[in-house]
């Protein structure tokens, strides 16, 4: 489940109308003009504008309300995947070829989307969501496979992801859900930025506007797509800059220009892509009331350790035991300091993270595959602030390292 309700961010422009149709949303908070037309996208067709023409030219199927009932067995308890805005997530079964309902554990594994009928979030996400991963495809976009719409009930049906929302392997305490290891940590991270870095190419045009954890999900391989569109917007067309919305989104992720003027650009998504990036290096939450004072907001809290190559033991998840490439650390810390810039030019464009991210797998693989043979942690390269103590300064591993040695401690104050 994402963030609690009260973290939802509500519209603040007054001067934008509210919207009117589709189903009760306690914010009253939907824009009026969600669906504008864009004519520059490449591949993907101009963003239609009615409903009818948005359910026609999508590329999914038509579900019945019968049909998922049968898919999902009525609707379990017991199949609960989550519990989001929009209502709950259902695990279901059809037939791979003709999406025809099957017994459970037979044909393809389905996740069903049922949106509460007392719920925030209404038919404007629904048909958000419709509209666009109905026509865009991306292996690190979630698969659509198909919607309901059938009196007051909006379904939605998507590939299956195994392991659930990257927010329950952060967060979730359990004792069956394993800390993340460093390299899967990167591996999410690259994938999910380069989902994002495709929806805002010259092919999508696409702000997704709602970047966050629980958002993220991950398929048995732990490759991150994105999911919920439901906020997303055409981006920017002709000469403009920035699109002018109302304020929506989540707390904690919101990058501060769009909270303060409603100035929508892809720039917004970098700012929370680097929140989320925060979140997989440090294990926090973005916002966290319980955490003691001066630390609830977890980029306040950590910008001054990410700027400090010796202080960002601070920020690192302890339940990663420190095993991590120091350096690979660094940068990582470093990618997500930029893309956390205040000022939103001086963020990177996600091309650009994608790119950086990329290097740094490519220089952990080079550095395993030169440590073949190597099992003492001591040769590794990887972090371990107790050995490391023992090391001349400047040294990690076998390599020399320019900066000043980080402190023994994970939790080193200065
Ligand atoms: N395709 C899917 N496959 C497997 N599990 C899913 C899938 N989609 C959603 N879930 C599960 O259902 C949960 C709820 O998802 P949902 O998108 O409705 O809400 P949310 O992202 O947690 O919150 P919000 O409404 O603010 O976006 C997810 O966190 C995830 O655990
Ligand atoms: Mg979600």
């Amino acid at each position: 489940m994402g963030n609690c309700w009260g973290a939802k961010i509500k519209a603040e422009s007054p001067s934008h109308s509210a919207f009117a149709s589709g189903t009760n949303s306690k914010y009253g908070s939907r824009e009026g003009k969600a669906f504008s037309s864009s004519s520059s996208k490449v591949s993907v067709p101009p963003t239609p504008r009615s409903e009818d023409e948005i359910l026609q030219s999508s590329n999914v199927k038509s579900f019945t309300f019968s049909e998922l009932k049968t898919a999902t067995r009525n609707f379990r308890p017991d199949s609960v995947l989550g519990e989001g805005g929009f209502g709950s997530v259902f695990k279901g079964w059809v037939d791979e070829h003709t999406f025809a309902p099957t017994k459970p554990g037979t044909g393809m594994v389905i996740a069903v989307k049922k949106l509460n009928q007392d719920g925030h979030q209404g038919h404007r996400e629904w048909l958000a969501e419709v509209n666009y991963l109905g026509q865009l495809s991306h292996p690190n976009l979630v698969r659509l496979i198909g919607y309901c719409l059938e009196d007051e009930q909006r379904l939605l049906v998507y590939e299956f992801m195994q392991r659930g929302s990257l927010e329950n392997h952060l967060f979730r305490r359990s004792s069956t859900v394993q800390p993340l290891s460093w390299n899967i940590r990167m591996r999410v991270a690259l994938g999910a930025a380069k989902g994002l870095a495709f929806l805002h190419s010259d092919k999508a045009k696409v702000i997704y506007r709602d970047f966050k954890a629980s958002n993220v999900l991950l398929d048995s391989n732990y490759n991150a797509k994105l999911s919920d569109f439901g906020l997303a917007k055409d981006g920017p067309t002709g000469d403009k800059s920035h699109v002018s919305t109302r304020v929506m989104g989540t707390h904690g992720y919101a990058a501060p220009e769009y909270l303060a003027t409603g100035h929508l650009t892809t720039k917004s998504d970098v700012y929370s892509f680097g929140v989320v990036l925060l979140e997989l290096l440090s294990g926090r939450r973005a916002l966290d009331r319980n955490r003691p004072i001066g630390e609830h907001n977890l980029v306040e809290w950590a910008r001054p350790f990410l700027a400090s190559k010796r202080k960002i033991f601070r920020v690192l998840d302890t339940r990663l035991g420190a095993q991590y490439p120091l350096a690979t650390a660094q940068k990582a810390s470093f990618i997500a300091l930029q893309c956390l810039s205040t000022e939103a030019r001086h963020r990177p464009a996600m091309a650009q993270v994608v790119s950086a991210l990329e290097e740094l797998q490519n220089a952990e693989v080079t550095d395993q595959s030169l440590r073949t043979g190597q099992n003492s942690s001591s040769q590794s390269g990887y972090s371990n602030p107790h050995r490391s103590r023992r090391r001349s300064a400047g040294e990690i591993g076998n390599r020399k390292v320019a900066y000043p040695r980080p402190s023994a401690s994970p939790l080193y104050i200065d």
